[in-house]
């Protein structure tokens, strides 16, 4: 399959075979976001991956997901998070790589001292905007790499991140972006996409 043709099979699935992953499968929509791009390789991404029958029914509970029913029964769940403690050290030990290795050269390294130390000051809801567009971007890479297995995935963002942080036992800095139900797709029905036209957001 190609990307365009991944792009263009991929649709969210919330009707999924009872039928669990393989170790392999999860291995694999993992590795597809362990290589996506981030700022500065700071790869602030972290997943835990929920199997156990027991913990997935909770998900479809008010207490997780605002009683998005259908959560309770998909095969897999990957709590997708950003890793608030170690991002900004983990952005500079990769930007001196970069700059010392000649990688990324010229302007933008010069201040790069002074840029790391900016991130480091930033309150933790600004924090958690830089490292959740890089979760997202692993995301993305995931749900095509599934689309391309033949597995279906929804990207839930309406969860409750403190009762979730509890039960998962996350650690305290990680905090939830989004959870990523994944399974084979058993679906009656395939939704026509929806989207704004090219005009809708193209600036000319
Ligand atoms: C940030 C974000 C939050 C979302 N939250 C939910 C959610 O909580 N529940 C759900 O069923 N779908 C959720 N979705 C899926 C969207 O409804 C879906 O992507 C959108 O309707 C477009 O349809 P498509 O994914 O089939 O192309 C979310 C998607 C994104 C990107």
């Amino acid at each position: 399959m190609s990307v365009k043709d991944a792009i263009a099979a991929r649709h969210s699935v919330r009707a999924f075979a009872k039928e669990p992953l393989t170790t392999e499968q999860i291995h694999e929509l993992l590795e597809a976001g362990r290589n996506a791009p981030s700022s500065l390789n700071s790869q602030p991404w972290r997943f835990k991956v929920v199997t156990d029958p027991a913990d997935l029914a909770w998900f479809g509970t008010s207490q997780a997901s605002r009683k998005q029913a259908w959560l309770g029964s998909v095969p897999a769940i990957i709590v997708c998070c950003a890793d608030l403690e170690h991002y900004v050290k983990d952005s500079q030990s990769a930007a001196f790589f970069y700059r010392d290795n000649k990688i990324i050269d010229g302007e933008p390294m010069d201040g790069i001292d002074a840029y790391v130390a900016r991130e480091a000051a930033k309150e933790e809801a600004a924090k958690f905007g830089a490292c959740a567009m890089n979760v997202a971007l692993a995301v993305s890479f995931m749900m095509l790499r599934a689309t391309e297995m033949g597995l279906g995935t929804c990207w839930i963002g309406m969860f409750d991140e403190a009762n979730i942080k509890a039960k998962l036992a996350l650690p305290a800095g990680w905090r939830v972006v989004n959870l990523l139900a994944v399974g084979r797709p058993d679906e009656p029905v395939v939704y026509p996409r929806k989207r704004k036209s090219l005009e809708e957001i193209l600036l000319k």
